[in-house]
């Protein structure tokens, strides 16, 4: 079945959605390792000790040495998709490079709306009407890859980040799930920043 590795740098919620989904028959697939940029991260707890690597980017002269180190890591593990669910260090673009085309991050936003960091709150700002979360392959440029599949939520009055966040995250789970099972069947493809079902471009994200 389908190898994933997953990278997290905190709770780990998203990762614990594909270990049950996979625990009750639901996907196909096995999850190889979980790599993360921080040895406390609670993600790490949710496999047994030999799937775990982490390491703490101070013990290392630079990105490039920390990337490398992650790399190898992952790539012991010949993983056939790496997913960053939570993970919240920059990928350098050698990293990028070496494991373009089987790289895909979960993102709190619709986007290409708000890149980065404290998504809820800067939706929340903006005055908007939804907010949501989105799937997309990764490229050097931060939270720009191709989107392969959005979730969306409601923006209700009197919401705060926190509870922005929570509605969010309940439709991460899903989206995540539906994402991989669409990518472990083999029907989506993506070359050049063009993703494709079946053969066919997709112009736009999948709805789910
Ligand atoms: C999720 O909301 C995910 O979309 C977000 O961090 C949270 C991780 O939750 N990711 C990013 O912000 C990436 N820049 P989890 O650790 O419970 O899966």
């Amino acid at each position: 079945s389908v190898r994933i590795a997953v990278l997290a740098s905190g709770r780990g919620s998203n990762l614990q959605a594909i270990l049950d989904a996979i625990a009750h028959g639901q996907l196909q697939a096995d999850v190889v390792g979980v790599f993360s940029d921080r040895v406390d991260a609670a993600a790490l707890q949710r496999v047994p000790a030999p799937r775990r690597w982490a390491a703490s980017p101070r013990d290392f002269a630079d990105r490039v040495a920390f990337d490398t180190a992650l790399g190898d890591a992952l790539a012991a593990c010949t993983p056939d998709w790496i997913i960053c669910a939570g993970y919240m260090r920059i990928l350098g673009a050698a990293f990028v490079a070496r494991f373009e085309g089987r790289l895909v991050n979960i993102h709190p936003s619709l986007l290409p709306l708000y890149k980065g960091l404290n998504t809820h709150a800067r939706a929340l700002e903006a005055g908007d009407a939804e907010h949501g979360a989105s799937v997309h392959f990764v490229v050097p440029e931060l939270d720009a890859g191709t989107v392969l599949a959005q979730a969306r939520v409601p923006i209700l009055p009197g919401d705060s980040p926190e509870s922005l966040a929570q509605r969010v995250l309940a439709v991460e789970h899903p989206l995540l799930l539906a994402s991989l099972a669409l990518l472990a069947s083999g029907r989506i493809t993506e070359q050049g920043g063009q993703v494709q079902l079946d053969g066919h471009p997709l112009f736009s994200p999948l709805a789910l």
